[in-house]
């Protein structure tokens, strides 16, 4: 953990984590920052918490000690979000120190009594509520509930009119602590975290987009100066910029995303791969590009990625004992789950003495009310014929000329 000055009176307390499952389920190849914050008027809150905390004193003074904050002068803590990446350092830290108060939403105080026991000193809060800190510093409370749990709320600085804005406006990668400001990095590192940013969106938020974009209308009424998540990169220099790609964002959700196509396949022995090479050609050719995987050996994180950010898919999916190919079906129920609608899609594939494949699929989708308009689906027994081949091909030209049209009809 290290700390850097955000603006005066305002730190960032930083670990970057990268041996874990984020959410006990996602890849994160290039690590997590869990930021917390301290900020100093005449008392002193910190604002959420590091995980990464190894609950040892001496480590906690040390990072104290950098902003020159005694543990006595902590005298909130803000609990935007009760995720346990956030609050589970809660309960050592209260080990350290007993006396200090607990802000956050009365739904949190809920959860407060149940993940960790702590039923005293929480003064719950809600839209519009502040807490003067002294020194002109107040901070102010925001209600967004489901961004990304029923219990979240944003924390607002007047003085330095900097967003603490916990999950909102996060993403995954790790941030050098000599560089954790976009102010203070190129354009490339910045085009890094906007990646990281759309898988982190894709496999955490992308199920309450309607919310996220709910938040952001809710916060266009402040002056935020500086945008300071719980995961990632401080936006000092250009936070409109992060808002922006969040709001592009939430209307991935709902579709169209991207003028791309996503093009997942498994197979078992060969047969239904033949069709992959010949269906990404025919939509390449229409200028519409692909993004390719292969399941199971693509990450699910990645795939849901791809699939949120493309406003067209196809699955290359054999029948595996009369059903959907197994990880197949993992990954569409995901993307369901993840509320990732309104895609245009086709899909073909092997079988050997019976389908089965395509009824899963549509039995699936439709309880996953997913409302993906579905091109006539190609199955072919065994390995695929030229003529199969033929109409595959016709049918990945005809899903990009279809995603052509709609991308560029509804941005006018
Ligand atoms: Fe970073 Fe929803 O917790």
């Amino acid at each position: 953990m290290r700390t850097t000055q955000v603006t005066d009176g305002v730190h960032r307390l930083s670990a970057n984590v990268s041996n874990i499952l984020f959410e006990g389920l996602w890849e994160i190849p290039n690590g997590v920052a869990m930021n917390s914050y301290v900020v100093k008027g005449e008392k002193s809150a910190i604002i959420d918490g590091v995980c990464d905390w190894d609950g040892v004193p001496e480590t906690l003074f040390d990072q104290l000690d950098q902003m020159q904050v005694r543990l006595e002068d902590i005298d909130y803590v803000i609990v935007n979000h009760m995720e346990p990446d956030h609050s589970g350092w809660l309960e050592p830290f209260k080990k350290l120190r007993s006396n200090f108060t607990v802000i956050c939403t009365e739904k949190a105080g809920a959860l407060l009594e149940s993940f960790y026991g702590i039923v005293d000193d929480v003064r719950t809060v809600s839209s519009g509520d502040t807490l003067d800190l002294g020194n002109g510093r107040v901070l102010a409370f925001e209600e967004i509930p489901n961004v990304h749990w029923p219990e979240t709320m944003v924390t607002y600085d007047t003085k330095s009119g900097t967003l603490f804005s916990c999950d909102a406006f996060g993403s995954f990668g790790a941030v050098s602590n000599d560089a954790p400001y976009d102010d203070a990095l190129t354009d490339e590192h910045i085009e890094f975290f906007e990646r990281e940013m759309e898988r982190y969106y894709a496999n955490i938020v992308a199920a309450f987009s309607r919310p996220t974009e709910n938040a952001i209308k809710k916060l266009d009424g402040l002056d935020v100066r500086i945008i300071a998540p719980g995961h990632g990169i401080v936006w000092r220099h250009d936070p409109e910029r992060v808002v922006r790609a969040y709001r592009r964002l939430a209307g991935y959700a709902k579709g169209p995303a991207r003028p791309e196509v996503t093009v997942i396949w498994g197979s078992m022995y060969g047969m239904t791969e033949k069709a992959v090479r010949p269906v990404v050609n025919a939509i390449e050719s229409e200028g519409i590009p692909t993004r390719v995987h292969r399941v199971p050996e693509t990450k699910p994180s990645f795939v849901l990625d791809s699939v949120f950010q493309s406003s067209g898919v196809v699955l290359g999916m054999p029948t595996y004992e009369y059903k959907m190919f197994p990880p197949m079906a993992n990954i569409v129920d995901e993307i369901g789950k993840k509320r990732m609608i309104n895609r245009r899609a086709f899909r073909f594939g092997s079988y050997g003495w019976s389908g089965g494949a395509q009824r899963e699929l549509d039995e699936l989708t439709d309880r996953l009310k997913m409302h993906w308009q579905w091109l006539d689906p190609v199955e072919f027994r065994g390995r695929p014929t030229v003529e199969d081949l033929e109409l595959i091909s016709e049918r990945g030209r005809e899903l990009a000329r279809s995603v052509k049209e709609w991308v560029y009809t509804e941005s006018g």
